[in-house]
């Protein structure tokens, strides 16, 4: 009876197959209407156009800084593109939490701060390098280093006075404030954008970026006879999708159960993101968190006994799921990493809790899946063709850390769209890489 009560508690986290076809058909529709010149202001996914208008064909020179804000980390790189390859070195800077919440000024001053050490401690202060900047929000763009404004923050950002603004501008003024004469920023690329040109260096089949880290997102090479909001049909460019955002018009409301819903309303941003609430690292923890304080109010767990520290906010870390669910792993370590907690689990109860963690990854994995599903169908017909062979670029620590989301998201994505063969490649460089490559392409423009 007990078993029952569970799958119960559990079934509306469980996606048929039909469940994922809807998902990838809507995705289909959000994106035609993002790509439209008059339907993309109803579109939940934004489809920005990057300016990107090729994957790197190796002829790329040159010596360039690169930012990398918007991960787990915030990165200075300098970027050495030559004929015989690609030298980096890079340096992880802290963004505390008081300061991606603080005022836009004290956030951008502080990335500069962090540059003018970067320089100082590489020898760079003299030069004036061309920078790329990957920012990993939705920003809208006119070109490599031209965006219009309309910024919003995601995952947890929300310093004030920035919304709407032209990030370039914010940063420049910043420089300005730090008397920092030397700054040059040529382009702004988002995380995907970066991981697929950086993926695409060693593998030209690489058309497509995906994160699955602290948040979810995805571009692609559109043709640009679809991309209704820029001028032009030669060609293709890379789209900037925000899919974190699909479902904020309601489209999903059906597939979003009484756990989700009580994670959004917590978040800085209720509403908001909705798809990326349900896939990326920095909810998964949380769902799973309320799916066990449910549990254990229904008599199912800790044998019914309170659990005060399983009602702090973030307690449970989506890295434990990545650990819960190592092949393999004794109870007892399941057990360890519940003592830490402050939770008493028997046997049975480090049971459960396994399998509430891989119901929660596995829904996230599939409902990926299905996202990409949509992109690499449509990729397909666009080219005309009854095969598509096309290669990822991945990068995030959810998909890099967790033991069986890349098999899940792989499988379901094989079933979802049968007729395209995708691989996938992991960035090991991260995507400041690419942000240097696209930079390089923007200088090479800007010569006489
Ligand atoms: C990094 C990229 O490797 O992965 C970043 O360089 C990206 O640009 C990040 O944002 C995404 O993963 P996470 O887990 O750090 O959010
Ligand atoms: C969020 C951001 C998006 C970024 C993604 C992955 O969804 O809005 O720009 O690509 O996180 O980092």
């Amino acid at each position: 009876a007990q078993r029952r009560e569970v799958d119960q508690l559990l079934a509306p986290l469980r996606l048929s197959r039909a469940d994922l076809e809807r998902v990838q058909a809507l995705m289909r529709r959000e994106m035609e209407l993002g790509l439209g010149l008059e339907s993309h202001a109803s579109a939940s996914v934004r489809m920005l156009p990057t300016y990107v208008r090729g994957t790197p064909d190796g002829t790329e020179r040159g010596e360039f800084l690169a930012l990398d804000l918007g991960g787990t980390n915030f990165r200075v790189l300098v970027v050495r593109v030559a004929q015989d390859g690609i030298r980096m070195a890079s340096e992880i800077y802290v963004i505390p939490t008081a300061v991606t919440q603080g005022t836009g000024e004290e956030l951008f001053n502080h990335i500069i701060e962090c540059i003018m050490d970067f320089q100082l401690k590489q020898n760079l202060m003299e030069q004036v390098l061309p920078l790329g900047f990957t920012f990993s929000f939705p920003c809208q763009q006119l070109g490599l280093d031209k965006v219009r404004g309309r910024l919003c923050w995601t995952k947890g950002f929300s310093a004030s006075g920035c919304v709407g603004q032209d990030v370039v501008q914010l940063l420049r003024e910043a420089a300005q404030r730090k008397q920092h004469l030397g700054l040059k920023v040529v382009a702004v690329v988002n995380d995907t954008v970066g991981t697929m040109m950086s993926c695409g260096y060693d593998d030209p089949k690489c058309e497509i970026g995906l994160i699955v880290g602290t948040g979810t997102n995805a571009c692609y090479m559109e043709e640009m006879r679809n991309v209704g909001t820029v001028e032009g049909e030669q060609g293709r460019m890379c789209i900037n999708m925000e899919w974190g955002a699909f479902g904020d018009n309601g489209c999903l409301d059906d597939i979003f159960t009484d756990f989700d819903r009580l994670v959004d309303e917590k978040t800085i941003n209720a509403g908001k993101q909705r798809f990326e609430k349900l896939i990326s690292g920095m909810y998964l923890g949380e769902i799973v968190r309320h799916i066990l304080l449910a549990l254990v109010e229904k008599q199912l767990l800790f044998r019914g006994k309170p659990c005060p520290k399983l009602q702090t906010r973030d307690i449970f870390q989506t890295k434990f799921l990545s650990t819960i669910e190592i092949d393999g792993l004794a109870l007892r370590q399941v057990r360890a990493i519940l003592q830490d907690l402050e939770l008493q689990a028997s046997f049975e109860d480090s049971l459960l809790v396994q399998k509430v963690c891989q119901t929660v990854s596995l829904r996230a994995a599939q409902l990926c899946a299905a996202g990409l599903a949509a992109v690499v169908e449509k990729m397909r017909e666009n080219r005309g063709s009854a095969q598509l062979a096309v290669t990822v670029g991945v990068d995030g620590t959810l998909y890099k850390m967790h033991p069986r989301f890349s098999q899940h998201l792989q499988q379901m994505l094989r079933d979802l769209a049968p007729n395209c063969t995708v691989t996938f490649l992991q960035s090991e460089d991260g995507s400041g890489k690419g942000a240097a490559l696209v930079a390089a392409v923007a200088c090479r423009r800007a010569e006489p």
